[in-house]
């Protein structure tokens, strides 16, 4: 369900697991319609950590839709405003869940940066069900809006390659289609 990296390395919470949680930074991160969002919503009400969604406070910043930006600014415009509120909202905040873009670890130093003040999880999705979802939501995503039916799952096939090796530094790597919302707390805990 759940492969922990470098476990050597990572401390276990146990008496200590409420003051900690106060220091906890939890980043998800993933392939567009991994359920970062969903996950991220759940998992916060249920441990009462504030919740932010990263494209969201993109958007709130520029007052402009993700695919304004991208139409009006270009994508690398979006990607130093995606690092500099992801680092932004990382020094403001004690604690949170923050769910990541697609891109945001593929990026400058952004995934080292993470990983350095919290605990990065990956929500590994397939690529079969990255196509249903993405099938169903495409037309606010501008990478793969103008992408046909047909050649969805290549494109998925070709960026997941891509992104992969930035995606597997996460220090938590989750089945999206196995996991259940107890077992994610459970490694949220440790
Ligand atoms: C992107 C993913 C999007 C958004 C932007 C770029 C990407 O976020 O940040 O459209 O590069 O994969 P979601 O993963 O929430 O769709």
């Amino acid at each position: 369900m759940c492969r922990k990296q470098n476990q050597s390395t990572i401390q276990p919470i146990s008496a200590s697991t409420s003051e900690l949680k106060r220091t906890m930074k939890i980043f998800l991160i993933g392939f567009m319609g991994s359920g970062k969002t969903h996950w991220g919503r759940l998992l916060s009400e249920k441990i009462h950590l504030p919740f932010f969604d990263l494209d969201s406070v993109i958007v709130e910043t520029e007052k402009k839709s993700i695919a304004e930006i991208f139409a009006q600014n270009g994508e690398e415009f979006f990607r130093y405003k995606e690092k500099e509120v992801l680092e932004e909202l990382t020094n403001d905040h004690d604690h949170f869940i923050l769910s990541c873009g697609g891109g945001t670890p593929c990026f400058f130093n952004n995934i080292s940066f993470m990983k350095k003040n919290g605990k990065v999880i990956w929500l590994n999705t397939s690529i079969d069900v990255l196509k249903e979802r993405l099938l169903k939501e495409r037309m606010r995503r501008p990478l793969i809006k103008a992408i046909g039916d047909a050649e969805l799952k290549a494109y998925i096939i070709r960026k997941l390659s891509e992104r992969r090796m930035y995606y597997e530094q996460a220090d938590t790597i989750v089945d999206e289609e196995k996991v259940s919302l107890n077992s994610f707390l459970e490694i949220l805990d440790t």
